[in-house]
This record gives structure tokens, sequence and C-alpha cells, in this order.
């Protein structure tokens, strides 16, 4: 891990930005290789997630992982980070003043991880990261370039997938075969006088 990753995460552990301080067992910041050339971006930690420390440790992490084992990845390939870092009590959507708190970490683990393609999982990673409020329904199927020539996919959150097996998983399947494309497209960076200014941009 980068020296700017680990001084990241040791910052983040301790976080008392929000009111989620107070009811978390501990901050889950992220999880994987710190090199992957892909990132997944959830929601917020779970129960399993909060009292174990990692993103993505209940049933909805172990749709992911099967989902990455068919197109030949493992956890260990990528990186899995979550929009806010701390559990919500009861599992409750992440409040907009939470993901304000939060989202320069998930900023600056984007910049430092530097993956060529970020996935986002549900609306609420979905609506940050391409900025709009368009929901995943209508935006997963296809990926969109972003910020410093990534690609970004967007899918449906696993544990909504959970809920609908049938129907969804089918279509998580097809984005995953595009997460792969994805992975084999080279990247095309801007210039660097535009890398500047998308930086300051980006999640305002
Ligand atoms: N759901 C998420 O969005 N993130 C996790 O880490 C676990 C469940």
């Amino acid at each position: 891990m980068s020296e700017a990753l680990r001084e990241l995460t040791e910052v983040a552990l301790v976080c008392t930005r929000c009111r989620l301080a107070e009811t978390r067992t501990q901050v889950v910041f992220g999880v994987g290789d710190p090199a992957a050339d892909l990132m997944f971006v959830g929601e917020a930690p779970g129960f399993n997630e909060d009292q174990q420390g990692e993103p993505f440790v209940g049933a909805a992490g172990q749709l992911l992982n099967r989902l990455l084992s068919e197109i030949g990845l493992s956890r260990e390939d990528v990186y899995i980070a979550n929009v806010i870092k701390c559990r919500p009590p009861g599992n409750r959507d992440p409040l907009p003043d939470e993901i304000d708190c939060c989202k320069g970490y998930l900023r600056a683990q984007i910049g430092l991880i530097d993956p060529n393609v970020v996935a986002t999982l549900g609306n609420f990673a979905t609506k940050l990261l391409l900025r709009t409020e368009t929901g995943i329904t209508r935006l997963r199927g296809r990926s969109y370039p972003w910020w410093q020539g990534r690609l970004l996919v967007p899918t449906y959150h696993p544990a909504a997938a959970l809920r609908s097996p049938n129907s969804l998983i089918p279509e998580m399947q097809n984005d995953f075969q595009l997460i792969s494309r994805a992975l084999e497209t080279p990247r095309v960076r801007p210039p660097a006088v535009e890398k500047a200014s998308e930086q300051m941009n980006l999640f305002t």
C-alpha cells in the first residue's frame, strides 16, 4: 500500500466528521489490491461489515464474489469501498450530509488507487459518481467515460439483486461482462491541464 493510502486510512479510521461515528462499531474503509485496475463502490457498511471492518462480507458480498468469479476475478484482484464508511443505524439509507462528509475519502481513495475502471453498485454510488438523479435501472447496461479517462460501469446493488434474483442477476451478469470488456479498453488520460480542473470539480 502506498504511504499516502496508509495515511488516508489512518485518518479515516478515527473520523468523527458525522453522527455515524457515535453508532458505528468501526470504520469500514476499503479492502483489496491498492493498485487494482478495477474498483467497486457500494453504498454503506451493513451489520456484518460493521462487525468485521471489511466491505461486502455478508450475503451481498457472496453474490459479488460469485459475479467476480464468473469473469475470472477474485476479491483480491480488485479494490472494494463504499460511498460512506460507517454503518447507518438499522441499515437506513445514508443521509445527504453524511455523504457530503464522507465523499472526500472516496475521492482520495479513487485518486490513490487509480483504477482504470470503476463499477458502481446501486443508486447511491452511481448517482454520486455520475452526478445524476437518474436511477440505476436506466443507467446500467453501458459504460460511461469518466474522471481522468477512466470508464465507469454502473450496475445494481447486489442486495437488490438478492431480493429479485431471477430478473436482476442475469442483468448484473451482463454488466460484469461490460466490466470485463472495459478492463481490456486502453485508458486515454486527458491532458494535465484538464486533469487539474476536473479534479477540482469532482463531486462538487
Ligand atoms: N452493502 C454495501 O453497500 N456495502 C457493503 O459493504 C455491504 C453491503
